[in-house]
């Protein structure tokens, strides 16, 4: 596939030049093999969520679907994320880059990490959480970009001190604006999630005073900023701020080649402003998502489910998040299973999933097209 014509400088990560443009991680399953291959082979960087990815494999999802028992899950889970590695690698015929997402808040963490690496992934991106042992867990793949996805000049600076202890500097820098992003929300509560504190000027300004206090200018890590971008002029007005790229989410995933159920990709594309909703996730952190028949259901009884949150057993048996308010019993956190639900979302039934989607208008508004008129519209204005 040719690579659309760049008027932008490119971003440059571990030898690697490419698009500035970056397609987020998205779970469950959203962004696999066939979303991420397809962007990186277009030369920008395209990135597998590693969540729950045997969902999109239906021989591990027969050993597993009834089963209770986390190893097999977690073990049928790695397979499933070399399989979806490997073909995006594929996919992608040389281009671009393929990296994988892992949340730091999952409870195979660690071994998700270790995984992408050895799949041959060539950047690993942490969210959800501060991966502050990340440069000890990849230390065996120095040729392995890593990213952390922050929302703060702080959470930067911090991320920054105590890897440079280690002897290592992220690859690139992901800042996410949780007043606009998809998904898990940077943010420490649902009421600052907005706060002004969090904009792009801002936070690449003081990441800028950051790198010079820390005697890190010459580094030049790349910033890529993400949450809310939908047009080519936020691309061209964020680079000129001193971002390096533009990160993705929601225009990717409702794209052609998104790995989702076409139902998911429609309840994204049709959602009004009115439909989308900030509620806190079951992982302790605010989420934005469009307000389905469950999620309507489910925020009038909140409330109330709060009150009797009691310590329980994993419904699923699966134990996905190391922190859990609905098997932890706590109650300022969510209360429902946010595996079941993504689960049914990635399946396309409207009725009773959960689907993460940001804030903003679409690109192509109700439109879903493919990757490529995406990037182009990104990286040139054309339609
Ligand atoms: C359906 C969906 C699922 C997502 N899941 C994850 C995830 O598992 N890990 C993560 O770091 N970000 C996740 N995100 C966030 C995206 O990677 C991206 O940073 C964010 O959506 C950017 O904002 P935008 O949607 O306004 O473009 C998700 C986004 C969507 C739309
Ligand atoms: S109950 Fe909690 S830990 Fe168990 S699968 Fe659901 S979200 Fe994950």
């Amino acid at each position: 596939m040719s690579v659309p014509k760049a008027v932008f400088e490119p971003l440059r990560i571990k030898g690697k030049t490419l698009l500035p443009i970056v397609q987020g991680g998205m779970g469950v399953g959203v962004s696999a093999h066939r979303l991420a291959g397809t962007v990186a082979s277009l030369g920008a960087l395209g990135t597998i969520s590693s969540v729950d990815l045997r969902r999109h494999h239906p021989d591990l999802m027969a050993k597993t679907a009834r089963s209770r028992d986390r190893a097999l899950i977690d073990a049928v889970n790695l397979e499933a994320l070399d399989r979806e590695v490997r073909a995006a690698l594929d996919l992608s015929a040389g281009h671009g880059a393929v990296a994988v997402n892992i949340m730091r808040a999952v409870s195979a963490y660690a071994d998700y990490v270790r995984r992408a690496c050895e799949s041959g992934a060539h950047a690993v991106v942490v969210g959800a959480g501060l991966p502050l042992d990340l440069p000890e867990l990849t230390a065996d793949y120095p040729e392995v970009a890593l990213l952390p996805i922050l929302s703060d000049a702080r959470g930067i600076a911090l991320i920054l001190k105590k890897w440079m202890r280690k002897q290592r500097l992220p690859d690139g820098i992901v800042i996410e604006n949780p007043r606009y992003a998809a998904g898990h929300l940077g943010a420490p509560t649902l009421d600052s999630v907005a706060s002004p504190h969090f904009a792009f000027p801002e936070v690449i300004e003081g990441t800028l005073a950051v790198f010079k206090d820390l005697g890190l200018e010459r580094e030049r890590i790349p910033l890529i900023a993400a949450g809310g971008i939908h047009t080519h002029e936020q691309v061209r007005e964020l680079l000129a701020l001193g971002a390096s790229a533009v990160q993705l989410g929601t225009p990717f995933a409702v794209s052609e080649e998104g790995d989702a159920h076409p139902n998911f990709k429609t309840v994204l594309a049709q959602a009004t402003p009115d439909d989308i909703v900030t509620f806190m996730s079951v992982a302790g952190l605010p989420a934005r998502a469009v307000r389905t028949p469950w999620l309507a259901e489910y925020l009038e009884k909140e409330a109330k489910l709060q009150r009797v949150a009691k310590t329980r057993k994993c419904t699923v048996g699966f134990d996905c998040l190391q922190q859990c308010g609905l098997r932890d019993g706590i109650a300022k956190h969510g209360q429902f299973c946010i595996d079941t639900r993504l689960a049914y979302a990635l399946a396309g039934d409207v009725k009773r999933g959960l689907f993460f989607r940001g804030s903003e208008t679409l690109p192509f508004g109700r439109e879903i097209r493919p990757v490529r008129d995406l990037i182009a519209y990104l990286m040139t204005g054309a339609t």
